[in-house]
């Protein structure tokens, strides 16, 4: 993984992490925004948006908008089509006007955005639905109230509100069509207001007629009452008597509707409901998609000094509940907001927490792609020094088959006469090869030496081991050489085999042992095996590398065949590395030569190990026992053995094949002891090998022949029957043999010194 899929990841898994960070921010905004566009402020309308926003409390997914257009047609048309603009869900309206505000609501409407009328109406269709008191039956019910009052006899003023807006219209009409019922109830003057206080004042103050006549004043709403009130009192003094007052809303705080009534200041007053919460019931469920009704009629009171006091007590409480209401909502905000804080820091730490395990997985996915690397490079090192190493291995044959040859070729008598220049032109060949021949041997050091780096200490010490029990490897081996001829038995050269694929190694080694030595060749292993079970030679050299059976295989199977397992095996080889050598060793092999090698020291080798044979001296006497090998075996305590104990050397393969043999040999020649014509040809076919396999083998392995270790076991025996027995010569002579007695006692005296019989 490279770094920009690392920051890749980094950032699919932050956005995982923090995904739901987000989302759970966004829970709280709400799916329902609604615009609320009110064409008035005024207590009335406050105690309405004060009971939307209560309603509200009961939708956590509602947020209100709103606009006060202040009386002003111009202002509202402009705020709907803010509102609109600013995305709203649904319109709650309640125009200034009849007509004006029409077209900014139609406008919300064609738009598909759902609208609600209230309270004040259009003079268009385009509503989705209508909730308001009914104004007119408030206008008549209050012209009733007004002359049942009176008695059904006396002068009555009316003020009128905004003109053009629909309560005024509708309430008007109410009063007047109430009147007409009591001819007794003369209307003295309709004023026009604009539902505030001081226009209702200001248009008393300009009525330029008579109003001392009046007995009842009837507000379109409380305030406008209270205006002409005001204006009354001002133009007839504080202690003038006044005429009575009623109005319409009714409100319930101080200074409201239902309070004048109670203390008597407004004779009565209709409640004019605010309802803001039904108003907002409705909304939703518009929303939401639930039935509702078009035309929502609310329900409305007259309030007189009967009942003005128990409104009031009401009013208290539901305020008072209100409260409690908007203090819980508060305080599950306050809850909702800590609780909220709490998730998100809660998910804050598990982002942060999953981020830090995700940083630790790509730094642990980082160091393994560092050390798979690191892996790669070793490897492609590794494979770079074997291919180092097999060149060298491969050069090494044919420096051998040049350094060799030059060496010889410097000694004959031709290059003694030969010119300068042709010994200057030698001369030049043999450096430059010797230099070759250096280059190649450091290359193999340099992989030599990081492989016993690489070495474990138990393969350490084999080399070390391997190279201490190869015994006269360099300069001893040398000295014996030069001074040594090799045992040449009965006159006869001892026979050597050579192993190699290569025929110019054949031929170069067959002319550097040739004077010495009797020379077989063989060009793999399997043939070698032939050979060398055929000829039973003295000594093998072998290549290790060659085809159809390696040196190695070979030299095991020498070594583990009872007619070849004495001879010494000496493998020559390219492979110089200590790896190779343990391996060769581990195959049995008796000596490890490497190309390109001195010919001195292959032959101060091959002395070396063909002196050293002839372990088996005494075969009849007690030095023999084929079931303790280790007595008869030199062979070299491992060096680093921590155990006290003797150590016994475990018999190689080849060990235990020679004991085998011997024991064979023993009990074939015991057995038939007696018998004077048992010949080496009989013993040879008891033990299924031919006359030469059995004479080379015994050889090979007692410096004696058959015929001598024969007659020494039938002098043994005879000197043991006349120690023993008190049988005479010539009987022993018989039992042991012997077809003369004579010849008994010659052979007896050759061999111990004495006559039969001396000494009993
Ligand atoms: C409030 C108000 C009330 C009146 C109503 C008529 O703004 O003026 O006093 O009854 O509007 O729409």
């Amino acid at each position: 993984m490279n770094y920009r899929s690392m920051i890749l990841v980094l950032a699919v898994m932050a956005t995982m992490v923090f995904m739901p960070l987000a989302t759970s921010c966004s829970h709280d905004k709400p799916q329902y925004v609604i615009g609320v566009s009110q064409c008035s402020e005024d207590i009335w309308r406050d105690k309405q948006n004060a009971e939307l926003r209560l309603g509200a409390y009961f939708h956590d997914n509602v947020e209100l908008r709103f606009a006060v257009a202040y009386d002003s047609d111009e202002r509202q048309v402009q705020q709907i089509d803010s509102l609109v603009a600013t995305g709203i869900h649904l319109l709650i309206v309640a125009p200034n006007q009849v007509s004006t505000i029409s077209p900014a609501i139609d406008r919300a409407f064609d738009k598909g955005i759902p609208v609600i009328v209230f309270e004040r109406k259009t003079n268009s269709h385009k509503y989705t639905a209508y909730i308001g008191a009914d104004n007119y039956e408030m206008g008549q019910i209050m012209g009733d109230y007004v002359a049942d009052r009176m008695g059904g006899k006396g002068t009555v003023m009316e003020v009128m509100g905004l003109k053009g807006s629909s309560p005024a219209i509708e309430r008007h009409k109410g009063f007047v069509d109430a009147l007409k019922a009591h001819p007794g109830i003369h209307l003295l003057a309709t004023l026009q207001g604009d539902w505030t206080e001081e226009s209702a004042y200001q248009a008393v103050k300009a009525y330029d007629g008579d109003l001392s006549t009046v007995d009842f004043v009837f507000g379109q709403n409380d305030r406008m009452a209270m205006g002409v009130r005001r204006a009354l009192i001002e133009q007839r003094g504080e202690q003038a008597p006044l005429p009575m007052f009623c109005g319409i809303d009714g409100l319930a705080g101080k200074d409201g509707g239902i309070q004048l009534v109670r203390d008597s200041i407004l004779d009565a007053t209709y409640i004019y409901p605010t309802r803001g919460d039904q108003l907002l019931q409705l909304a939703v469920d518009i929303l939401d998609g639930k039935p509702y009704e078009k035309e929502v009629q609310l329900m409305s009171a007259l309030v007189t000094r009967d009942n003005a006091n128990v409104l009031l007590m009401e009013n208290e409480e539901i305020v008072r509940q209100s409260a409690y209401i908007d203090q819980l909502h508060n305080m599950a905000n306050g809850y909702l907001k800590k609780l909220s804080n709490q998730r998100l820091l809660t998910l804050f730490a598990i982002g942060i927490v999953a981020l830090l395990l995700v940083v630790l997985v790509i730094i642990y996915m980082y160091h393994l792609q560092r050390a798979k690397i690191a892996q790669e490079r070793e490897q492609m090192a590794h494979a770079q020094l074997d291919f180092y190493t097999q060149v060298s291995h491969q050069l090494r044959t044919p420096l051998t088959l040049i350094e060799g040859p030059l060496d010889r070729l410097a000694d004959t008598p031709d290059m003694r006469q030969a010119s300068d220049e042709t010994v200057q032109m030698l001369g030049i060949v043999r450096r430059n090869t010797a230099q070759l021949s250096g280059l190649v041997n450091q290359i193999l050091d340099a992989q030599t030496g990081t492989n016993l780096k690489d070495l474990s200490q138990d393969e350490f010490d084999a080399i070390t081991v391997g190279d201490t029990a190869q015994p006269n490897a360099t300069a001893d081996s040398s000295s014996e050489a030069t001074a040594g001829t090799v045992p040449a038995g009965n006159g006869e050269q001892p026979r050597l085999l050579i192993v190699d694929d290569n025929a110019d190694i054949r031929t170069y080694l067959r002319t550097i042992l040739q004077g010495q030595y009797q020379v077989s060749e063989a060009p793999d292993g399997q043939k070698g095996l032939e050979v060398a079970c055929e000829e039973v030679p003295d000594l093998i050299v072998s290549d290790v590398m060659m085809p159809v059976m390696n040196g190695l295989e070979f030299c095991q199977r020498v070594k583990n065949d009872t007619i070849t397992s004495h001879i010494p095996v000496i493998l020559l080889t390219a492979r110089a590395l200590s790896k190779h050598q343990i391996e060769g060793y581990e195959s049995g092999a008796d000596a490890y030569i490497t190309k390109p090698f001195s010919a001195d020291l292959l032959l101060a080798r091959i002395s070396n190990l063909l002196r050293s044979r002839h372990k088996l001296k005494d075969i009849w006497g007690n030095g023999f026992s084929p079931k303790e090998p280790a007595a008869i075996i030199e062979e070299p305590a491992l060096p680093d053995s921590t155990d006290t104990q003797e150590v016994v050397a475990k018999p190689t393969p080849s060990e235990l094949r020679d004991n085998e043999f011997i024991a064979r040999f023993k009990k074939v020649v015991d057995d038939r002891l007696a018998d004077s014509d048992l010949s080496v040809e009989d013993i040879a076919s008891d033990m299924h090998l031919s006359r030469v396999q059995l004479y080379r083998k015994v050889k090979a392995l007692t410096g004696a022949t058959p015929v001598e270790l024969l007659r020494k076991a039938r002098l043994t025996r005879g000197r043991q029957l006349l120690e023993t027995t008190s049988k005479n010569i010539s009987e022993v002579a018989y039992e042991v043999g012997f077809s003369a007695p004579s010849y008994f006692t010659k052979c007896y005296k050759d061999e111990f010194g004495t006559l039969p019989g001396e000494g009993r």
